[in-house]
Order: structure tokens, then C-alpha cells, then sequence
């Protein structure tokens, strides 16, 4: 996978990428008795890619005693989204994705040659989005990070941050913004893509009143479905801004940096 010079992520230590072999059909999706992961031939680009997933989301609120996890689903936003990236060229560019659920988007940013870091606040995700590389013969890595904790130094300095199906949680939204602002670089890119969530009007409100440029364009259907793609850019920091938020008083080595995973 090509890299740009000088841009190669932290030291990674073992972790998130542990399920190495499992055969799909034994494979449960945690916490949902009964409710296993099938595989799903996704094409994106000229390529088929072979992943794994759990089916519709009305099987998993079925199963579900608690809250119903969202993460093992590949999203129509998020498919719609990996097919726009995978179209790119992202060579040498580093990507960050935001609640990766099965990884499907960075999978499509990882194959248009990006760098990639995926991310969720549910550990069984990014082993997931892990297998799915792996099974894919594409190159990511995943770390554990929740929007409101975020772990890692800020000014991480990503090229571009995508995020497929994330804008339904108003109480997420500032802490998302901020993870999005602390994660760019200065002239990056955020795309998000989402299926015409009511809540994604909201969050839309609160980023422009926060600074950010924002411009819809629709993709093509998911079968149904239909998605948008939402292009966020910020306007320029000043020095003084960039001195906070590109954290140049931050920590070394934050936690959450050694806490990446690589998956191949
Ligand atoms: C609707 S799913 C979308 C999953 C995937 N992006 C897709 O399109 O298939 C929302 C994802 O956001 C993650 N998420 C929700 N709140 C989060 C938070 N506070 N921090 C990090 N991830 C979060 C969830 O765990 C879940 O994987």
C-alpha cells in the first residue's frame, strides 16, 4: 500500500485483529445469541469483495435484549460511500474513518490505495472490519475510539475523514464535530454519507454554525435505498486557532496511538 513519506502511522501493538480464521458460519455475532454473520459479495471498482456482515437490522432488534447494536450491518451509506471512494485515486493519502461498524467505507478508501484508519467505539467492529480486510487482501488499521473520549493527539493531520451512517445522535453530535476539526488536516476533506436521515439535517445546522462548508451531492441508489454524500470543509484556522487545534502542546504518544491495530 503506498504511503507518503513521513506520514506512516505509530508503532502498533497486538490487539483488535485476533480472530484470524473463523468460518462465517460459525461465527455468532456477539451478545446475539443465534444471530450469525453471513458473507456478502460486495463490487467496488473491478474488484468482488468477499465480507462479512450480519443481515438486516430488524434481525438484530429482534435478537437484541438491550440496545440494538448497529455496527454489524453494511449500511446502503456506508456501501454507497465505499463505492464513491474506491473510484478515487488515494494513493499516498491518509484516510480516517469514523464508527467503521464492519469497515465497508474504509475498505473502499483502502483499495483506492489510502492509508487507512478505522475506527468505532465497539471493540467486535474493528475485528470485524479487520477480517474483512483481511479476507479482501487490502491493508487497514482499526483502534478502538469513541467520539466523546477520543483518544489520539490531536492535528493527526488525515487527508480526508469519512464517516457512512453516523449523523442519527444529536448528543454525538459536538463531540463528533470536534473529532472531525482535531482530525483534519489544514485543507482536508470530511465526506460523509448517509441514506436522508431527518437527524443529518441537524447535524448539518450545527456544523455550519460551527464553521464548516457543506455541500450534498446524491449517489447512486443502494438497491432501495437511496444516499447521500455530504462534503464538509473548514474554514482556514489561524495560527493561533491551528496552535490549539493541531495540539501542538499535546502528548507524544497518546494511548490511543499505541493502541492501533494493523490488519493484512
Ligand atoms: C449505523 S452504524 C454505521 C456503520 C458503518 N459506518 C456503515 O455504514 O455500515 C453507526 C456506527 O457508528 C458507531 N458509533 C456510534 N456512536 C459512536 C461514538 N460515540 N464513537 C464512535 N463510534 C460510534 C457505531 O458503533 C456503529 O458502528
Amino acid at each position: 500500500m503506498p504511503r507518503s513519506p513521513g506520514s506512516s502511522f505509530p508503532a502498533l501493538s497486538p490487539g483488535y485483529c485476533s480472530v484470524r480464521r473463523a468460518s462465517p458460519s460459525s461465527l455468532q455475532v456477539p451478545g446475539l445469541p443465534g444471530v450469525y454473520f453471513r458473507e456478502e459479495t460486495v463490487r467496488l471498482r473491478d474488484r468482488d469483495l468477499n465480507i462479512l456482515t450480519a443481515s438486516a437490522v430488524d434481525v438484530l432488534a429482534s435478537a437484541a435484549r438491550g440496545p440494538i447494536p448497529y455496527w454489524p450491518v453494511a449500511w446502503p451509506a456506508g456501501l454507497g460511500l465505499a463505492r464513491h471512494l474506491a473510484a478515487l485515486d488515494l494513493g499516498g493519502r491518509r484516510v480516517l474513518e469514523v464508527g467503521c461498524g464492519v469497515g465497508i467505507a474504509g475498505l473502499g478508501a483502502a483499495l483506492a490505495g489510502a492509508e487507512t484508519l478505522v475506527t468505532d467505539t465497539q471493540p467486535p467492529a474493528l475485528r470485524l472490519a479487520c477480517m474483512n480486510a483481511r479476507r479482501s487482501g487490502l491493508s487497514i488499521r482499526a483502534a478502538a475510539a469513541d467520539w466523546r473520549e477520543w483518544p489520539f493527539r490531536r492535528g493527526a493531520d488525515f487527508d480526508l475523514v469519512i464517516g457512512s451512517d453516523v449523523t442519527y445522535e444529536p448528543a454525538a453530535f459536538d463531540a463528533l464535530l470536534q473529532v472531525l476539526d482535531d482530525s483534519l488536516r489544514q485543507g482536508g476533506a470530511v465526506l460523509l454519507s448517509d441514506p436522508g436521515r431527518l437527524m443529518t439535517t441537524a447535524f448539518q445546522q450545527r456544523a455550519i454554525a460551527a464553521g464548516w462548508t457543506w455541500s450534498t451531492e446524491t449517489l447512486p441508489r443502494e438497491g432501495t435505498q437511496s444516499v447521500f454524500l455530504h462534503r464538509l470543509t473548514c474554514r482556514p484556522k489561524t495560527t493561533k486557532e491551528c496552535a490549539i487545534s493541531c495540539g501542538n502542546n499535546g502528548p507524544e504518544t497518546p494511548e490511543g496511538e499505541r493502541n492501533q491495530t494493523e490488519c493484512q
